[in-house]
């Protein structure tokens, strides 16, 4: 089983544990147009706010985006999947109110490009909206994290278990407001280190 096999199911039990109220959390209070970057199996679609004027939804994977196809159509506002990468955004500067990044920001090939392509799409004032694991607090956790990061993301799409996200958006020159707390997306799993929260573009 690939990769993006493994997500769809994983996605589903993890959103029961608790996954799909950070979500509508991440989401809640959006409006106008706004780009989800690596939307996997769309996931979140169902909790944008109708406020939302309008989703592109960006997933470089075509499974991930067949299925992210049918999750578009169940959505309350308008939501079209498009392919392509976090690196080359298909959006002009500034076309944007919000930017959404949830659990990719661990996946991308380097996030401070990532980042100042989401800052380019976004309108002056924008927000960029995250939900995303982070390298652990606790220094043997993080440790650990560092050792199995080259093999995890060898096996597990380019996911980096160990990434600093929130600091990176503020190298990035975001204002960021963010909530870290531990989750366990799978029953066996020890708790992970979470972020949640707003970046602002200045
Ligand atoms: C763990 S999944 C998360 C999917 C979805 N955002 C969610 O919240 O369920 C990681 C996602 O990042 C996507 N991804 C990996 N590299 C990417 C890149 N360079 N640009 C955009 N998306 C990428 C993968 O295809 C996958 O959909």
């Amino acid at each position: 089983m690939g990769f993006a096999e493994a997500y769809i199911r994983l996605s589903e039990v993890s959103d029961r544990r608790g996954g799909a109220e950070h979500r509508a959390r991440m989401l809640a209070g959006l409006s106008g147009r706004v780009i989800e970057v690596g939307a996997g199996n769309g996931r979140n679609f169902a909790h944008y706010p109708v406020s939302v004027a309008e989703v592109l939804a960006v997933e470089p994977d075509p499974l991930l985006r067949r299925h992210a196809e049918h999750a578009a159509r169940q959505a309350r506002v308008p939501v079209h999947v498009v392919g392509g990468e976090a690196d080359h955004l298909p959006g002009a500067d500034g076309e944007f109110d919000a930017a959404v990044y949830s659990l990719v920001l661990c996946s991308v090939p380097d996030p401070a490009t990532a980042l100042a392509e989401a800052r380019r799409v976004l309108r002056p004032g924008g927000e960029l909206r995250f939900y995303e694991h982070i390298r652990s607090g606790n220094p043997v956790f993080g440790a650990l994290e560092d050792l199995v990061t080259p093999l995890w993301t060898r096996v597990a799409g380019g996911c980096h278990p160990n990434r600093d996200t929130g600091n990176a958006l503020r190298r990035a020159g975001f204002t960021v407001d963010a909530d870290r707390f531990g989750f366990r997306p799978q029953a066996l799993h020890p708790p992970v280190a979470h972020i949640i929260g707003t970046a602002r573009s200045t």
